[in-house]
């Protein structure tokens, strides 16, 4: 009897310990056949965003947090982002992009936009500035 249950020890060891080696390198191509697919996700996401408009969301952004010193009087760096098309030519040559997004030099000056906010924009750049 000892040596039968020393064996099925010995079995069932033999057997969890090939298993959990079977199950390692499975659990480390799992993630990777996953991350294809989750940043396919993403990208469908930005698709479904890239419908933001001007009209519809940016203009709104852009008076709540840029126009009172980005207008149509005195611009302040001679940059006025209060109609379609200079807000348009500022995303698109990089500036606003990229001030946006720098929490060490943000715009607006006072501390970055929301989350939110600041990915309508870029949504909007993507998606070639929808009127
Ligand atoms: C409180 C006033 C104020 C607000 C609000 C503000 N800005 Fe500015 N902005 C400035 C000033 C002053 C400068 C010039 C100094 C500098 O570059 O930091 C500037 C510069 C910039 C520049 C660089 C222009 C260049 O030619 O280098 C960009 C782009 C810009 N702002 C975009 C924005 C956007 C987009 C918003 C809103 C999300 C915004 N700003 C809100 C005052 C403001």
């Amino acid at each position: 009897m000892k040596f039968l249950s020393t064996l099925t020890f010995l079995l069932l060891f033999i057997f969890v310990a090939c298993s959990e080696g079977d199950l390692t390198p499975q659990q480390n191509t799992t993630p990777t056949t996953t991350n294809p697919t989750s940043s396919n996700d993403d990208n469908d996401d930005s698709d479904n965003t890239n419908t933001v408009t001007y009209s519809g969301t940016v203009a709104g952004i852009l008076s709540s947090n840029c126009t009172g010193c980005h207008g149509a009087t005195n611009p302040r760096a001679g940059l006025s982002l209060h109609t379609f098309a200079t807000a348009k030519q500022a995303t698109e040559n990089g500036n606003v992009l990229s001030r946006i997004r720098d929490a060490n030099n943000p715009m607006p000056q006072g501390g970055l936009m929301s989350q939110e906010n600041i990915q309508a924009i870029v949504d909007w750049a993507e998606g070639g500035f929808n009127e």
